[in-house]
């Protein structure tokens, strides 16, 4: 599991400005960035982010060092082209795709939390493609609640469904075809039928009553 934590160590700034990576920051003030790649990971929860600052690994814990987005807030606003969880397969649907968020308030960071279904599909020929489907919820935690401050960033929590889906493409015989069919005819006849006796018979009472009529 990464754990995000933010930390704020003074000497980590002096480093960085003798790097001259502040430098760096100020003169991409503004600037988005386009983000393309795929990560292999663990069938476990988890949870993988994009967010500002130099990231490393100090006693087991992922770290973020923030000081240098300290003063302004960061923008977070985002679109998501296209997240998915293995192959692709026909009729997947991924509910983040092309999805577009802005940012209107200051600080803040914003969390997707992903469930993961694992979901088998096997098409006509017998190939089967494994892959997952999943549903998203989303949340904006904004810091004006008076707590410490959260890291700014998106956030992707991932955790996988204990069910599994599988979808299997198959063909109808024609027996089954058949028989399909004769249900269908057989139908519209006993229909038919029933509409045929209910026209005669009533056409008969009618006649027969307007006979008594006539005759008496
Ligand atoms: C963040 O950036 C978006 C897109 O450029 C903009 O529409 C939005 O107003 C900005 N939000 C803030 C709080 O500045």
């Amino acid at each position: 599991m990464i754990l995000v934590l933010f930390i704020v160590m003074t000497y980590l700034t002096l480093q960085c400005k003798r790097e001259g990576f502040l430098q760096r920051i100020k003169e991409e003030e503004g600037e988005g960035c386009n983000i393309y790649g795929f990560l292999e990971v663990n069938k476990v929860a988890g949870n993988f982010h994009f967010a500002p600052g130099k990231s490393f690994q100090q006693a087991n814990m992922h770290v973020h060092d923030l000081l240098a987005f300290q003063k302004e807030s960061f923008n977070i606003s985002h679109k998501i082209n296209r997240l998915a969880f293995g192959e692709y397969f026909p009729g997947v649907v991924n509910p983040l795709d092309s999805v577009q968020w802005v940012q209107h308030t200051q600080h803040g960071m914003y969390q997707y939390f992903i469930k993961v279904v694992p979901t088998v599909y096997t098409d006509i020929t017998g190939r089967t493609i494994q892959s997952n489907q999943f549903s998203v919820t989303e949340h904006f935690r904004s810091d004006n609640i008076g707590h410490q401050h959260s890291l700014p960033g998106v956030f992707f929590f991932y955790d996988l469904s204990p069910i599994k889906v599988t979808f299997t493409e198959g063909h109808v015989s024609f027996l089954h075809f058949l028989t399909n069919v004769c249900a269908i005819v057989g139908g519209v006849f006993t229909v038919s039928g029933i509409l045929d006796s209910f026209v005669y018979h009533s056409q008969r009472a009618i006649k027969k009553k307007m006979e008594i009529g006539k005759f008496s």
